[in-house]
C-alpha cells in the first residue's frame, strides 16, 4: 500500500465543520420532488482517437488474440454495460477536426492510414470508423454523440456524414447499405466543431458563430431523425464566448458546449496522478468544485438571453488532467486513477443535478485509457478504476427525479485560496425509492451526518461505500484491486431521520424507502 507523501506543512483551513463532533445536516425535501428530472446524459462518456482509448481500449480487431466480439474487446464491453453509459461522444476532441469520416468506411484493406497529428503523431489504420462506432453504441444501448469536423472539413462533408448515418434512401443510404448497414442508425447529437477557439480552427467567437450557422444549416434531418445540434462553447470561464454564441446563433443551436478540466498543478507541471501531497489533494478538490461557479455563471448568461431555456448547456469534456504516467507517450494522456479521482467524480456528479433545468449532458474525459478513465488496459489485462465505481454507483440517479436538499456544512480552503463545501450530496427518487449520494472530502476526518426528511419515516434498504486504504491507492494490473465498493450498513433510521458517519475520503450511496 502506498502512503500519501506529505511534503509541506498543511495549509488547509477548515471552517464550520472544524471538529468531529460538529455534524453535517442535510434536509431532504421529498415532498417537493417532482419538478426536475436528472437526465441520464449527465453521466455521459467521451471516447477519442487518442492514445489507447479506441485502439486497444475498445477495438482490438477481429483477428486479435485478446478475446473479442467482432473486434470489440469483450472485457471492456461487459464492464461498460454495467455502468449503463447513456451517451458516448466520438471521435474527438481535437481529433474530430482532422477526421475525415469517408476514410473510415468500406473494406478495411482500402481504408487509408492517417497520422494522428494532435496526439503523439500515432499512425492509425482507420479500422475503427462510423460503422464500428455506431454499432458499438447499439451494443451498449448508448446514445451516440458525433463530433463533426469544422476545422479542416467542409460543409458538404458534414452534411453527407449526417445523411450517410441517418437517411433512409438516396446515394448516401445506398453507400451505407453497400458497406453492410441497410437500416439508418439513430443519431441525435451532432457537435458542430470542437474547441473552435483552439485546436478546432483557432477562431474568434464572432467568426465561429457564423461558421457554425453555415455547417448547422446543411446538417439535415432525415426520416424520423431530429438532430440536436451542439455548438462549440467556451473553455472554463470564457463568458464572452458564451455571450457571443447566444447573441448570434441561439436560434440555430440546441446545445452549447463547455469544457472544464481539473488541472491542479501549477506552472507547467500538472502533478502526478498517484504521487501527490495533501496540499495538492485539496487543491485538486477545490479546483474541481470550481465547476459549480463556472456552470452558474454560464447559465446566468444563457438565462438572460434565452429565458425559455431552448438552448441546453452541454459540459462535453470534464475530468482530472495530470502528468502522463512515466514511460508512456506524452501525447497519449495516459494517467492512473486513485481514490482522489473517485472523490473528484463524486463531487462533480453531485453538483451537476443542481443545474438540470439548463445542463442536459456531461461527458467525462475519457472512457478508456485517457485522462480520468473508467477503465485502463495493458494489452489483454484490464482494471476498473475508482472513477468507474463511482459512475456505477451513481447510475441509480439516471432519469430519476431530483429530491431538493439543503445542507449545513463547513468550508475547505486550499492553499491557493480556493474554497469548497466540506461535504457533498445529491438525492433523487425513482419507483418509490430515494437514493442519496454523499462524499466526505476530508483526508483525516470522519464526518457525522444527519439526513432528515419532510415527513417520511425512512428505512435504509441498502448502503454502499467506496473508500481506500489511502487516498492515492489505485487498482493496478495483476494485483488484487484495493479500491472497490463494499456494503455499508452503518446508516441508522429513527423517526424522520437517518444518521451515519461518513469515513474520511469516502463516497457513500444510500437506498432509502
Ligand atoms: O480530452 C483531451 C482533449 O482535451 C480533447 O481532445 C480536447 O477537446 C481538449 O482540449
Amino acid at each position: 500500500m502506498r502512503k500519501l507523501a506529505i511534503v509541506t506543512a498543511t495549509l488547509l483551513i477548515a471552517a464550520g465543520c472544524a471538529n468531529n463532533t460538529q455534524q453535517v445536516t442535510v434536509s431532504l425535501h421529498e415532498l417537493y420532488a417532482g419538478r426536475d428530472t436528472i437526465p441520464a446524459e449527465l453521466y455521459g462518456q467521451f471516447s477519442e482517437h487518442l492514445g489507447r482509448c479506441i485502439y486497444e481500449g475498445i477495438w482490438v480487431g477481429p483477428e486479435s488474440s485478446i478475446p473479442n466480439v467482432d473486434g470489440y474487446r469483450i472485457d471492456v464491453l461487459e464492464a461498460l454495460r454495467d455502468i449503463k453509459i447513456p451517451v458516448l461522444r466520438w471521435p474527438g476532441g481535437c481529433f474530430a477536426d482532422e477526421y475525415h469520416w469517408m476514410d473510415g468506411i468500406g473494406p478495411k484493406e482500402n481504408r487509408p492510414m492517417m497520422v494522428n497529428n494532435n496526439w503523439g503523431g500515432t499512425v492509425e489504420d482507420n479500422s475503427f470508423g462510423t460503422h464500428e462506432f455506431l454499432n458499438l453504441c447499439e451494443m451498449l444501448g448508448t446514445e451516440p454523440y458525433i463530433s463533426g469536423n469544422v476545422g479542416s472539413g467542409t460543409v458538404e462533408e458534414l452534411a453527407k456524414w449526417v445523411e450517410y448515418m441517418t437517411a433512409e434512401e438516396g446515394t448516401m443510404a445506398d453507400l451505407r447499405a453497400a458497406n453492410g448497414r441497410k437500416e439508418p442508425w439513430k443519431v441525435k447529437y451532432i457537435g458542430v466543431g470542437n474547441e473552435s477557439w483552439g485546436c478546432g480552427g483557432d477562431m474568434t467567437a464572432q467568426y465561429y458563430s457564423d461558421v457554425f450557422k453555415r455547417y448547422a444549416l446543411y446538417a439535415r434531418n432525415y426520416g424520423e431523425t431530429k438532430l440536436f445540434k451542439i455548438a462549440c462553447g467556451a473553455s472554463e470561464a470564457d463568458y464572452d464566448w458564451t455571450k457571443t454564441m447566444m447573441l448570434n446563433a441561439r436560434g440555430q443551436m440546441n446545445g452549447l458546449s463547455l469544457h472544464y478540466y481539473t488541472v491542479p498543478g501549477w506552472d507547467c507541471d500538472k502533478g502526478s496522478a498517484t504521487q501527490f501531497t495533501e496540499e495538492e489533494y485539496y487543491r485538486t478538490l477545490t479546483r474541481t468544485s470550481g465547476v459549480d461557479n463556472i456552470l452558474r455563471k454560464h447559465i446566468g448568461i444563457m438565462d438572460s438571453l434565452d429565458p425559455e431555456r431552448k438552448v441546453a448547456l452541454i459540459l462535453d469534456e470534464w475530468g482530472t488532467w495530470f502528468e502522463v504516467e512515466p514511460g508512456f507517450n506524452k501525447g497519449h494522456l495516459y494517467q492512473q486513477n486513485t481514490m482522489r479521482d473517485a472523490i473528484v467524480a463524486a463531487l462533480n456528479l453531485n453538483i451537476f443535478p443542481k443545474y438540470v433545468q439548463r445542463l442536459k449532458m456531461c461527458n467525462i474525459a475519457q472512457v478508456v485509457n485517457v485522462l480520468q478513465a473508467m477503465i485502463l488496459t495493458d494489452g489483454p489485462r484490464m482494471v476498473l478504476t475508482p472513477t468507474y465505481h463511482v459512475f456505477r454507483m451513481f447510475s441509480v440517479h439516471h432519469n430519476a427525479v431530483v429530491v431538493p436538499s439543503s445542507v449545513k456544512c463547513g468550508t475547505i480552503v486550499s492553499s491557493d485560496g480556493e474554497t469548497m463545501p466540506d461535504f457533498s450530496v445529491s438525492a433523487s427518487t425513482k419507483d418509490g425509492v430515494i437514493h442519496v449520494s454523499m462524499a466526505n472530502p476530508y483526508l483525516d476526518k470522519d464526518v457525522p451526518v444527519e439526513l432528515s426528511f419532510d415527513s417520511l419515516n425512512p428505512s435504509v434498504i441498502k448502503g454502499e461505500i467506496l473508500s481506500a486504504p489511502s487516498v492515492n491507492a489505485y487498482n493496478d494490473f495483476g494485483k488484487e484491486p484495493t479500491v472497490v465498493p463494499a456494503a455499508f450498513d452503518k446508516a441508522k433510521a429513527t423517526g424522520n431521520k437517518v444518521k451515519l458517519t461518513l469515513p474520511a475520503a469516502s463516497v457513500v450511496m444510500l437506498e432509502i424507502r
